[in-house]
């Protein structure tokens, strides 16, 4: 058996050995951080698919902002997230200023002076406004003094949920207030759409999530089979191994775009070869491995968050072999075409299904279709109908 480490990262938010297909997003976002304040893409949001590459797309954005000696925080959506980032700023940040502030004053040459204000305090209600401003005050007299080019600040911000919608809002106020200030200050979020979308529908009267509105939107989506290739052919490579080309070919097929399914091909391919090139037969070993595991990573959690007719609906389409007529799926539930085309719209946002052509649908998770055949399929053959009357699927 070959000892040979395995390269690819098969796992939710872990940075890929290759990232592929987002070098325009990370260039846009470095020009912007490079040519100051104002640039759109310094306030970017992301949305996209479940293991499309969200998380690793906002590490990569990071890692641009540190190279260019930034200050980064990274916080996730969750309840208290914006007093999270404004402890972190004061320990962190502040904090550091401070105290760089103090060393610098005692090595100050005679006749130079700076010009720090008071307020050491944090007090319990000061808000992510006053630490923030504070920071960007010490930190703009630091490069003064030191005569560097500004360090700004990215914040980064995963799994935005509208859930937090309050939050966001006050968030949003706040670097409003700094970008219009012209202060060097970045933002980056990622968020699936149907969580984001309802934050950017707002109606709420003065709209207070413009600067989600405004964000630059990227969209991210399937990349291409070249990418694909790129995506499994370096890591193998610079592992010391190769791909049987015919093999390769396979691997990319079975990939269709889907960044997460580049690390589990290639990682269950690599794992099943028997010597230093990956032939054709631990490439399909490989891919049926992958397919099964994205069943338990992505389409299992999908599921579980749709409500039983959601679920319904994906199941009586799962029963053709390509995209499903809405017509025909209404039929299959033996309810109104109306009645079907609620399910319909709701899969859509939820970011399940798409149309393709007109009163046609497709999965939009690949090997949904698969997953759904092998685990729920039989039952959707055998629809009950609910006490409210509506379909229901036994077991779920
Ligand atoms: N551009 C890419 N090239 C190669 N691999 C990638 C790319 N983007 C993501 N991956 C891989 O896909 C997997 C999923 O990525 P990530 O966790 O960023 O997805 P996500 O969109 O944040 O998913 P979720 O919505 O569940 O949080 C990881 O294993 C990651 O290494
Ligand atoms: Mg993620």
């Amino acid at each position: 058996m070959n000892r040979k480490k395995n390269p690819f990262r098969a796992s939710l938010g872990a940075t890929p050995p290759v990232l592929v297909g987002r070098s325009e997003v990370i260039e846009d976002f470095a020009l912007a951080l490079d040519e100051g304040p104002g640039f759109h893409e310094r306030v970017t949001l992301v949305t996209g698919t479940r293991g499309i590459g969200k998380t690793v797309l906002l590490n990569a954005l990071e890692d641009t902002a540190e190279e260019r000696s930034w200050w980064v925080i990274s916080e996730t959506a969750t309840p208290g997230f914006v007093n999270r980032i404004r402890d972190t700023a004061y320990r962190r940040m502040v904090g550091h200023l401070r105290e760089t502030r103090q060393k610098l004053s005692s090595f100050t040459l005679a006749g130079y002076a700076l010009n720090w204000e008071d307020g050491e305090t944090h007090h319990p209600d000061t808000t992510l406004r006053d630490v923030l401003t504070e920071f960007l005050y010490l930190q703009h007299q630091l490069d003064e003094r030191l005569g560097q080019a500004p360090v700004g600040l990215l914040i980064t911000i995963d799994e935005l949920h509208y859930s937090v919608s309050d939050e966001v809002i006050d968030f949003g106020t706040v670097i409003q207030h700094l970008v219009r200030e012209n202060a060097d200050i970045a933002v980056a979020m990622a968020g699936i759409p149907a969580a984001v979308k309802p934050l950017l529908a707002s109606k709420e009267a003065q709209n207070p999530v413009t600067f989600l509105r405004r964000a630059n939107r990227v969209e991210l989506g399937a990349v291409s089979d070249e990418d694909v290739e790129t995506g499994l052919v370096k890591p193998v490579e610079a592992a010391g191994r190769s791909w049987d080309p015919q093999a390769c070919g396979a691997a990319v097929a079975a990939c269709g775009g889907y960044p997460f399914m580049i690390q589990l091909v290639g990682q269950w391919s690599f794992h099943y070869a028997q010597g230093d090139v990956i032939e054709a037969d631990a490439a399909e070993r490989g891919i049926a491995k992958a397919q099964r595991k994205l069943g338990q990573l992505v389409h299992e959690p999908a599921l579980a968050d749709l409500s039983d007719v959601d679920r319904t609906y994906l199941a009586a389409m799962a029963r053709d072999d390509g995209p499903s007529r809405t017509a025909e799926i209404a039929e299959r539930l033996s309810v109104s075409p109306q009645y079907a085309n609620q399910y319909r719209r709701r899969l859509m946002e939820a970011e399940m299904i798409l149309p393709v052509k007109t009163g046609y649908v497709d999965f939009e998770l690949p090997y949904m279709r698969d997953y759904l055949r092998e685990h729920i399929v039989n039952d959707a053959f055998s629809l009950v109908l609910g006490e409210d009357g509506q379909p229901r699927l036994p077991g779920l």
